[in-house]
């Protein structure tokens, strides 16, 4: 565990690092791929995106004009930060998955400069040189924030975050979309676990639209989200010593109408033999064959409700943009669904 404290010029601590990641990485990803390179359909996990380039490539497909989501998610927030950030003057937001901090930054833009001190933003996040990097901004942007960053996989760690406080939950993005249905009801329930009377969690999700709409938005035209698709298998040669071409594999992201999710693949395009050292595997594909390496479900309003009630969570409010793509959802803990 690592503790990374600033001081203001007071002497007051505003800014604390806590960094609880497993350091079982180098076993789980041996784990994952080994199970996921061996199935009937190989898979390679979506987190495994994320190194320091996936992280850099994920940013620039934000700004893709293809890719709606975040700039649709934003516009909703700034049209609601107020009567959000009406009711909580005083407490702790925490940010799940935090990222970059454009979106938080709509949060606090309207809070009076007087008042901030009596915010304490926790961002949570894998990444410690990320978190540092976006804390460090906010901390120059909005002087007096207080600030606790928790390095952690907040699937596994939310029970770090500390209470005491009156909370504001945030997951934005529809990040829940490339969590598998059990994986997301075990998240939700861990969440409204976390969550005390007067608490809330507001989450964004990318809801489902035609076909063409979400193709476009997985497949721009710029091929940064083909880029950013193969950089897993730089990934994997990176720190499972395997040998992956990236050249050998297509990019290829398809709308699954049965199932209401975008499916990305990798694609061989020549039959293809690697070698994977740290696992001594060797992993052969035959042309055309893919490797599953996201799924990003969209949801109805009816598969929010339902989401929500099983994991013990009340809908209180829906916000949506005038064409209904994206909607952010404001719960508060409290039915006996979980
Ligand atoms: C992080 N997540 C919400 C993105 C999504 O849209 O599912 C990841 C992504 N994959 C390709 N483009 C964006």
């Amino acid at each position: 565990m690592c503790v990374v404290q600033m001081r203001n010029k007071k002497g007051v601590s505003i800014m604390e690092t806590v960094n609880y990641i497993n350091p079982t990485y180098h076993d789980d990803i041996k784990e994952d791929v080994l199970s996921g390179l061996t199935a009937s359909q190989k898979f390679i996990p979506s987190k495994y995106f994320y190194d320091a380039r996936g992280s850099d490539l994920f940013e620039k497909i934000c700004c893709l004009h293809e890719y709606y989501p975040t700039r649709t998610e934003l516009s909703i927030l700034r049209d609601v930060a107020p009567s959000i950030m009406h009711y909580f003057t005083d407490g702790d937001i925490v940010e799940l998955g935090a990222g970059a901090n454009w979106k938080i930054r709509t949060l606090l833009d309207i809070v009076p400069k007087n008042k901030i001190s009596n915010l304490r933003y926790i961002p949570v996040d894998v990444s410690e040189a990320a978190l540092e990097a976006s804390s460090e901004e906010l901390l120059r942007m909005y002087p007096g924030l207080n600030l606790l960053g928790i390095v952690a996989d907040f699937t596994r760690h939310l029970e770090m975050i500390p209470g005491g406080r009156k909370k504001l939950f945030v997951f934005f993005g529809s990040t829940l979309g490339n969590f598998k249905e059990d994986e997301s009801d075990i998240f939700l329930k861990s969440v409204a676990g976390s969550m005390g009377k007067g608490d809330r969690f507001l989450l964004g999700i990318d809801m489902l639209k035609p076909r063409d709409i979400l193709e476009r938005a997985y497949n721009d035209s710029s091929g940064v989200t083909a880029e950013f698709n193969k950089n897993i298998l730089n990934v994997l040669n990176r720190e499972l010593e395997a040998d992956f071409d990236l050249d050998n594999f297509d990019h290829r992201a398809v709308f699954n109408a049965e199932e209401g999710r975008i499916e990305m693949y990798l694609q061989a395009n020549v039959d293809v033999v690697a070698e994977i050292g740290a696992l001594g595997l060797t992993v052969e594909l035959e042309e055309g064959e893919r490797i599953l390496t996201e799924v990003c479900r969209k949801f109805t309003k009816g598969s929010v409700d339902r989401m929500a009630f099983n994991a013990g969570l009340n809908v209180t409010k829906w916000f949506s943009d005038p064409k209904g793509w994206f909607s952010l959802v404001e719960m508060e803990s409290g039915n006996k669904g979980g």
